[in-house]
C-alpha cells in the first residue's frame, strides 16, 4: 500500500482503504476505482493524500483516450469557402463594388449548418486561425462564435441565421479604411485610430448600399464596438440599449482577437483570454454574455490536448471552476491537478 498526494496521481487506481469524513461519514469506499470527479471530491473536502494499493498497473482509462484524438483535423468546407467569400467581398468594397444580399446569404447558407452541427466550436476556430488574412478568418471565426453563443441563449433559427449575417458583415466598413492602417503593425495614432473608429459607420453604410433587409443586422455592424458602460465607439450608447446581436457579437469579436495573432502581438492561450473576457471586461461587456461564453467553453473543453509549459502534452480531464485555466488534465499514465501544482500551466491548445 501507498501514500499518493491527490494533486498527482496515477490512472486507474484502486483506493486501498476507506475515506471519511470529518463527521465520520463514508466519503468513498476501499477497492473503489479512483476517476477524477472522486478526486475533486476529496479535494473539495480538503484531503490531500490517498492510500492506493502499488501493486496494480497503470491502464490507460478508455473515457480519458478522448475527443482530441478524434478531433478533425480539417476545417469544414463551408467554413473554408466562407473565408474566400468572404476575401471577395472584401476586394469587391475595396474597389468600389457592391456585393449583394444574396452573395451573403449563400456564405451563412455556408456556414450556419456546420456551426449548428458541432458540439465543440474550438477546433474550428483554431483551424480558421491557420488561414492568413486576420479579418477575413476574424469575420467568419466571431460568426462562428456569435451563432453558438446565441444558440446556447435560447436564439431561434431565424434571428440565429440573422446574427449570422450581422457577425460575418460586423467588420465590412473595414473594407473602406486604407490597408496601410488596417495593416499597421505598430499602435495606431490618435488620428489614425478615429479612422479606423469609423469602420461601424462605413459597415452601416455598405449595409445600405446593398439594401440589407434586417434592421437587426445594420444596427450590430454600427454597435459592434459600443460598451456595456457607455465608453464604446462611434456613439456611446448605453448597455441595455444596445442590441442583443451587437453584445453578443461585442464578445465574440473580443474573444476572437484576444485568442489571435496579431500583427502587434502574439495570441493569448485560450484560458488566458476566458479570464480576461470575463473578469477584465467588466464594465465593457455583457457580463451575462461573457459567462454563457465561460460555462460553453468549460462545457467542451474536457479532452482537448494542451501544451503545458514545460513542454509536454496533456488532455483536460475536469475543470475547476473557480480556476479553470488550471484544470485537472491527465498526462501520461498520472492525474494532475493544475490548480495544486502550481509550477505548471497549460500554454494552449493544440
Ligand atoms: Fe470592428
Amino acid at each position: 500500500m501507498i501514500k499518493l498526494s491527490l494533486s498527482n496521481l496515477p490512472v486507474n487506481q484502486k483506493l486501498a482503504r476507506n475515506i471519511y469524513d470529518q463527521d465520520g461519514k463514508l466519503l468513498l469506499a476501499k477497492g473503489i476505482l479512483l476517476e477524477p470527479r472522486h478526486i475533486q471530491q476529496l479535494l473539495k473536502k480538503g484531503l490531500e493524500e490517498v492510500f492506493l494499493w502499488d501493486e496494480i498497473p497503470a491502464q490507460p482509462l478508455a473515457q480519458y483516450e478522448s475527443r482530441a484524438v478524434r478531433r478533425p483535423a480539417e476545417l469544414p468546407a463551408g467554413m473554408g469557402t466562407a473565408v474566400e467569400a468572404f476575401r471577395e467581398f472584401m476586394y469587391s468594397l475595396s474597389r468600389g463594388h457592391i456585393i449583394t444580399c444574396n452573395q451573403v446569404e449563400e456564405t451563412v447558407d455556408l456556414i450556419y449548418p456546420e456551426i449548428m452541427e458541432s458540439n465543440n466550436i474550438l477546433n474550428q476556430i483554431r483551424l480558421l486561425r491557420q488561414k492568413d488574412e486576420y479579418t477575413m478568418k476574424h469575420s467568419v471565426s466571431v460568426s462562428v462564435i456569435a451563432v453558438k453563443l446565441g444558440e446556447h441563449m435560447g436564439l431561434k433559427e431565424k434571428s440565429l441565421r440573422n446574427l449570422a449575417k450581422a457577425a460575418l458583415l460586423h467588420d465590412i466598413g473595414k473594407a473602406r479604411v486604407s490597408l496601410e492602417l488596417i495593416n499597421k503593425p505598430a499602435k495606431l495614432t490618435d488620428q489614425e485610430f478615429k479612422e479606423m473608429q469609423q469602420h461601424p459607420v462605413h459597415g452601416f453604410k455598405i449595409a445600405q448600399e446593398m439594401k440589407l433587409p434586417n434592421l437587426e443586422v445594420f444596427t450590430a455592424i454600427l454597435q459592434h464596438h459600443e460598451r456595456f458602460d457607455g465608453n464604446g465607439y462611434p456613439f456611446r450608447v448605453l448597455g441595455r440599449k444596445l442590441h442583443i446581436f451587437s453584445r453578443i457579437i461585442a464578445v465574440a469579436d473580443v474573444f476572437d482577437a484576444l485568442t489571435s495573432d496579431r500583427l502587434y502581438r502574439k495570441a493569448m492561450p485560450l484560458f488566458d483570454a476566458l479570464d480576461e473576457v470575463i473578469n477584465n471586461s467588466i464594465g465593457h461587456l455583457d457580463p451575462a454574455i461573457t459567462r454563457r461564453l465561460g460555462a460553453y467553453v468549460l462545457n467542451v473543453i474536457p479532452g482537448e490536448l494542451v501544451r503545458l509549459n514545460d513542454g509536454s502534452t496533456a488532455s483536460i480531464v475536469m475543470v475547476n471552476r473557480d480556476e479553470p485555466q488550471r484544470p485537472m488534465v491527465r498526462k501520461d499514465n498520472r492525474f494532475i491537478n493544475l490548480k495544486e501544482e502550481r509550477e505548471l500551466h497549460i500554454i494552449d491548445l493544440l
